[in-house]
This record gives C-alpha cells, sequence and structure tokens, in this order.
C-alpha cells in the first residue's frame, strides 16, 4: 500500500541474513499460540480493515510511548531528548508492519526479517538503520510488556469497518496469536542459547 520505498525497510532485501529460527521452530511456536489457517484467514480481513486506519493506530501507538518518559527514552538521545526524525522513520516501519503482520506469508523470507527486527531492538543494531544517536538496546522485559497495549488498542480498529461481533472477535484473536508470536521470536537474540 506504499508508493515510494520505506527508508531501512528490508523485508524484501536478498542480502538479509537467514534467521537461526527453522521453519520446523516456527510451526511448534504457531501451535504454541494456537495459531492456525483461521488466524491467518482473519488476519487477512483484519489486513483490508487496518489498512485505511495505519495513521490512526500509529498516532495511538506513538501516544503511549510518548506519554510514558520510560519508553520514550529509546527514542531519545541518552541525554533524553527525544529525536524526531528518528520516531519518524521508525514510524514509517512500523505502519507497513501492521500490514506485513496481517498479510505476509509466514515463510523463510519473512523469519528472516523477524531476526533484523528483534536484532534492531538489541544492542547489536539498534540505531544502525537510521544512524540514530539514541541508546543502544531496548530491555527485553518491554517488549513481552508492549504486547498488551499493542493488542488491547487494536480492537476498536478492527471493529471499525462493521463486520459482526463474531469476525471481529476472530481478528482479535489472531492478531493477539500474532504479535504474541513475533515477540516470542524477537526474544531469541535476547535469550541465545537458552530460547
Ligand atoms: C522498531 C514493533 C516493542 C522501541 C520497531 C519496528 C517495529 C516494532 C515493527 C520497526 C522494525 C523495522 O525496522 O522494520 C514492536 C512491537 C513491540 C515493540 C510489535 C512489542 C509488542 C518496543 C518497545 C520499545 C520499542 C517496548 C521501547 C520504547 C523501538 C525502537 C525501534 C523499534 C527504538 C527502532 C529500532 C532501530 O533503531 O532500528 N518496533 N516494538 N519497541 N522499536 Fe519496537
Amino acid at each position: 500500500s506504499t508508493t515510494s520505498p520505506i527508508p531501512g525497510y528490508a523485508h524484501d532485501d536478498p542480502a538479509l541474513a537467514a534467521s537461526p529460527v527453522t521453519l520446523d521452530d516456527l510451526a511448534k511456536l504457531q501451535a504454541g499460540v494456537l495459531f492456525g489457517p483461521d488466524d491467518q484467514a482473519a488476519l487477512k480481513i483484519a489486513g483490508e480493515v487496518l489498512g485505511g486506519q495505519i495513521e490512526q493506530i500509529l498516532d495511538v501507538w506513538y501516544g503511549f510511548v510518548g506519554s510514558h518518559p520510560h519508553l520514550l527514552a529509546y527514542f531519545s538521545t541518552p541525554a533524553g531528548e527525544p529525536i524526531g526524525e528518528y520516531l519518524a522513520r521508525v514510524r514509517a516501519r512500523f505502519g507497513r508492519w501492521i500490514i506485513d503482520t496481517c498479510t505476509r506469508p509466514y515463510d523463510q523470507r519473512w523469519l528472516a526479517y523477524q531476526h533484523e527486527i528483534a536484532l534492531r531492538h538489541t544492542r547489536e543494531k539498534k540505531n544502525h538503520t537510521d544512524r540514530a544517536d539514541s541508546v543502544p538496546d531496548i530491555p527485553l522485559r518491554y517488549l513481552i510488556a508492549f504486547i498488551y497495549p499493542i493488542t488491547a488498542t487494536i480492537r476498536p480498529f478492527l471493529a471499525a469497518d462493521g463486520h459482526d461481533e463474531d469476525q471481529v472477535e476472530a481478528m482479535f484473536q489472531a492478531w493477539f496469536k500474532a504479535v504474541t508470536l513475533q515477540i516470542a521470536l524477537w526474544s531469541q537474540p535476547y535469550a541465545g542459547p537458552a530460547w
């Protein structure tokens, strides 16, 4: 749904390193969050519903981050000055991620970009993409905790196109599973062998 490339967005970059997570690991993890074909179908519809509301969704999430100094700190200089350009560039990729979560096949390439996104939250790659003068990494515990706001706040957006309550609930559950699945994947570089 974009006409110009998003700076730093590398999902389709052939040079992207493979994920250490295998498709078999992924299948087991999907089973572990009860993610199945019905969820994939519900996400496809969710992608259509959310696609027209990306900026409004990002306003809510950025409002949440912006109103919590301990979170805004990760988009700020070590001295605590928010970096407008960094916030803006990540925002564009975050918008694309909403669509990708709903519409991309969860395959080898998707796994590779999952791994890249994970690294971008850690000491290994945070700040690199945008050459940001920000703090070096984000604690894993905040990624896990963020599953809740990213999930709870999506519901009204899923309901905005007038789908019936059962369909909204199916989309909501699928979204919750997809986000939980991704944060489980993103914990890999944090956990190392313990993963
Ligand atoms: C980057 C999602 C938790 C701060 C990103 C991106 C996405 C994302 C999609 C852009 C990836 C790309 O480059 O294409 C999420 C999700 C989270 C989560 C789904 C948990 C459910 C957090 C938390 C923070 C945070 C708790 C702390 C404030 C950042 C920062 C970047 C980023 C600073 C830019 C990293 C860089 O330098 O490349 N996140 N995030 N994220 N996120 Fe998160």
